[in-house]
């Protein structure tokens, strides 16, 4: 045949494929959420997201190092107290579970980059992400609860915080409640198009925060619409968010695409429980390769427009990274 182009001459030896390979996913874009819950000598199963651990602060260290040995550079940090009330003061008391866990990171591996989750669920007797009045959480009465954990997180040790609530005003609340404090440095990832999602049903089990009443969708985004993350992406980066986050990621390549298109700061993606959970119950059952499929759905989201990945999957992809996958 009298052909012009062949497409398949790229493809024919592995040496070539892999110098034209368009993603390439580095470790050091990987972060990589921990669990840490109040207590001593805690290492606990989570039994929805088979592999993952929750960790009490003296049991933290020996994670984190693990992490760091392997390559992972970037830490978030989720909290799970001994004691919940209506206004979720643990969440924003300076000897919280967040805090703590970013003191003892910091005091014993303290070449990693720690991440705070800034939101209240985790904290809250009714497992809602702020301070509730009558059936929906009161925006204003909430956001300067965030704008205080966030603060007292970066004075435990955060070097980054991530506002997760989906509150009207945080990210401008969170912003000016840094710099009056002095942390002028500090950077705000927010979660920015976060949709009300069934995909987070294994957190809210591995964080205790299953127990609220009805559903999010008075704050978190109806997944039937794109243009809206546009407009809280455009909110966010207004009010001073430094980095941009989709979540979940599967379901959601698109918004990351267009999101990525738009705006000149980083795009972080949170590949999330769901999508953690059944990959692996697919996997242990045999029913996929479950390696094969961590790393091309990993892919698929940094092909997406994706520069950072926050997956409980970080270990294994950073050892794929090693492979060469
Ligand atoms: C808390 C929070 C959630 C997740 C991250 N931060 C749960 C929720 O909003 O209900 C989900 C993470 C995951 O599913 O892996 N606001
Ligand atoms: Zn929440």
């Amino acid at each position: 045949m009298d052909l012009v182009k062949r497409p398949r001459r790229l493809r024919m030896d592995g040496r070539v494929r892999d110098m034209i390979r368009e993603t390439r996913i580095t470790k050091k874009s990987l972060i990589y959420p921990i669990f840490v819950e109040e207590g001593e000598g805690i290492i606990r199963e989570i039994p929805t997201m088979p592999g993952q651990k929750r960790y009490s602060p003296d049991t933290l260290p020996r994670a984190l190092e693990e992490a760091a040995e392997q390559g992972i550079q970037n830490i978030m940090f989720f909290g799970i107290p001994k004691h919940k009330d209506e206004c979720g003061s643990q969440a924003y008391c300076d000897h919280g579970i967040i805090q703590e866990a970013m003191r003892a990171g910091k005091k014993y591996v303290p070449e990693l980059l720690y991440i705070g989750d800034v939101c209240m669920c985790e904290y809250t007797s009714h497992g809602h992400c702020g301070i509730i009045k009558g059936d929906s959480v009161d925006n204003d009465k909430t956001v300067p609860l965030l704008a205080k954990t966030a603060v007292s997180q970066v004075a435990a040790g955060a070097d980054m915080v991530a506002p997760s609530d989906m509150m009207d005003g945080r990210v401008a609340a969170i912003r000016s409640a840094l710099d009056e404090a002095g942390y002028i440095d500090t950077p705000i990832m927010s979660y920015a198009a976060k949709y009300a999602s069934a995909f987070y049903g294994p957190f809210r089990d591995a964080a205790g925060s299953d127990n609220f009443k009805g559903n999010r969708k008075t704050y978190q985004m109806d997944w039937h619409n794109r243009r809206e993350a546009l407009k809280e992406v455009d909110t966010d980066l207004e009010e001073g968010a430094d980095i941009i986050m989709v979540k979940p990621a599967l379901s959601y390549l698109d918004i990351i695409r267009e999101v990525r298109d738009r705006v000149n700061v980083p795009v972080a993606a949170y590949s999330v429980s769901g999508e953690y959970a059944m990959i692996k119950a697919a996997g242990a059952q045999g029913m996929v390769d479950e390696t094969a499929i961590i790393a091309e759905t990993t892919t698929g989201i940094y092909r997406a427009g994706a520069e950072i990945l926050i997956t409980y999957f970080a270990k294994e992809i950073a050892q794929m990274i090693d492979e060469g996958r």
